[in-house]
């Protein structure tokens, strides 16, 4: 199959480039020669491949424009830069006209017919009641969860236009939400290509279909991962009929964006939909910021965990991407997700979900990294760009610190104590640090290249030192084990089914020795 087929009945593609490795200041690592993305996205024809300086000039400051760079025309390195950005891989092709017809509409009140991508494709729905049916979904997150952000994923749209949504849990519906691994019957070029790369692509109306990456780390909080709502979002705007928006903060940006403070959807999405469905009856538009439809996630995924606790069987961390992991004084581990935590004593008895405030008040939700150390029995956690330390339950006078006062990085994987450096460490993309905690100060002659810890992958989330004195890292549901005399990996596995004291397996009191 030809690639401009496929690419042009496809709506959206969101591709992930993993800059992290790549030492500091160093030129992109791009996915696609950028000709191939001008073709890619819609900026180039793609007949014979071949184009002329002047062709390719004025498609990179088509790009520009569409991207708010400095139009120059030249691959310099912020257009570079961008190129690698992740992003939502539908063609941006007609994006800027029909971006600029929505202003001219604005001022001047006249409408024009918008230009049709091909003949004989509907661009929006000829009703105002939708129907959504999720098909399926990432066995780490429970249904009820993905039920309640999809849900406030349409009512972003259904808030502020003439739109309504219902769920059709049982099918038929108009528009699907599906999670497929690799190759899922939409064309070669459609197949999904596991963690990173493509993450979700979806239809044109009135298709109705919107694909996820089963092999994604799709998360509901936190930093790590991609956020199942915000994708889940800009998707349903491309079923809906929008096209790319040029404006910084508009959801439908072709750029990935993290569930933040900011407004989710712009003054120009809305413009957009109500262009397409008109204003909501009746009522004025509701819009929330990131940060309380942040919260409101949180407490959704925190009711859920209550109400699973109820019901026996495994605790949820263990089908999923916990936040961090830790082992305090007792031997007993510690699993962090969310707003809560979970314990596994040495014995084997787990409890939990517990709030984390209750036991560490004033720490945030979603912490990115924890560390119990047994050097100063306190308790380190990392998120963002700070650190908290408590004694117990106090937290010590003058936290949370901005980790760069330590000389540490912001957003790190994972932390722990290691006892042959005699320090902790913490690991961030291709480096680690190493912090004393008695001065607090990263040591000297770090960071370090982590291929140091031979082995061990890149991107964990959490790592802990077991009574035997060694070290285990986990990244998703993997886990590698470093043994501190051999100096390298010896093990690698499941952690959920191999490690018992992971609170995982079902006979709690297992003899298995690991
Ligand atoms: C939509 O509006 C309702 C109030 O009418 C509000 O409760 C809800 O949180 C809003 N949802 C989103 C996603 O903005
Ligand atoms: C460890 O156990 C002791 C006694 O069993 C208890 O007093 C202490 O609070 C425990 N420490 C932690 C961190 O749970
Ligand atoms: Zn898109
Ligand atoms: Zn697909």
């Amino acid at each position: 199959m030809s690639r401009g087929a496929a690419g042009r009945d496809m709506r959206s593609v969101w591709i992930l480039i993993l800059i992290t490795g790549l030492p500091a200041g160093g030129s992109p690592l791009l996915l696609l020669e950028p000709e191939d993305f001008l073709e890619k996205y819609g900026y180039l024809h793609q007949d014979h491949h071949i184009h002329n300086a002047v062709e390719v000039q004025s498609a990179i400051r088509e790009f520009q424009w569409l991207s708010r760079l400095p139009v120059t025309g030249e691959l310099d390195s912020a257009t570079l830069r961008q190129m690698a950005e992740p992003r939502c891989g539908v063609s941006d092709e007609g994006s800027q006209q029909i971006w600029a017809q929505r202003v001219n509409v604005i001022f001047t009140g006249k409408r024009h017919h918008r230009k049709r991508r091909s003949a004989g494709q509907a661009e929006k729905w000829y009703k105002r009641h939708l129907t959504y049916q999720i098909v399926n979904w990432p066995h780490h997150l429970s249904l009820s969860s993905v039920r309640l952000a999809v849900r406030a994923a349409f009512q972003l749209w259904s808030n502020v236009s003439g739109l309504v949504f219902q769920e059709a849990p049982g099918g038929p519906a108009d528009i699907r939400l599906a999670f497929y691994e690799g190759d899922h019957n939409d064309g070669a070029s459609n197949a999904f290509d596991g963690p990173g790369g493509t993450l979700a692509h979806a239809f044109l109306p009135r298709r109705g279909e919107a694909h996820f990456d089963m092999a994604e780390r799709w998360t509901l909080n936190g930093h790590k991962g991609h956020n199942l709502f915000m994708v889940t979002a800009h998707e349903i705007g491309h079923t809906l009929g929008l096209e790319h928006s040029p404006v910084r903060h508009a959801l439908m940006s072709p750029y990935y964006r993290k569930l933040g403070r900011s407004l989710v959807l712009s003054w120009d999405d809305i413009i957009a939909v109500q262009q397409l469905y008109g204003k909501p009856l009746g009522d004025r538009p509701v819009r929330l910021p990131g940060q309380v439809l942040d919260a409101a996630l949180q407490e959704w995924e925190f009711t859920e965990l209550q109400s699973r606790h109820e019901t026996p069987g495994q605790p949820l961390y263990c089908q999923g991407v916990f936040d961090a992991i830790t082992m305090d004084q007792n031997e007993t581990v510690l699993v962090f997700r969310g707003s809560v935590y979970w314990t596994v004593s040495a014995e084997g008895s787990v409890s939990g979900p517990l709030p984390l405030r209750q036991r560490w008040p004033d720490l945030p939700p979603a912490i990115e990294a924890a560390a119990f150390s047994p050097l100063d029995s306190k308790w380190y956690f990392f998120k963002g760009k700070r650190i908290w330390r408590y004694k117990g339950s106090v937290l010590d006078l003058g936290f949370p610190r901005r980790s760069s006062d330590l000389g540490l990085p912001h957003h790190p994987d994972c932390a722990f104590y290691y006892a042959p450096l005699g320090h902790m460490v913490i690991f961030k993309g291709s480096r680690y640090s190493v912090l004393d905690l008695k001065t607090l100060h990263q040591e000297p002659y770090y960071p370090r290249r982590l291929t140091d810890w031979t082995g061990v992958p890149q991107g964990t989330n959490g790592a802990l030192t077991r009574p035997d004195g060694r070290l285990y890292l986990f990244r998703e549901q993997r886990f590698w084990r470093f043994d501190p005399v051999k100096v390298r990996v010896t093990r690698q596995g499941e952690w959920a089914k191999d490690l018992s004291w992971t609170g995982c397996s079902n006979t709690p009191q297992s003899n298995n020795v690991i």
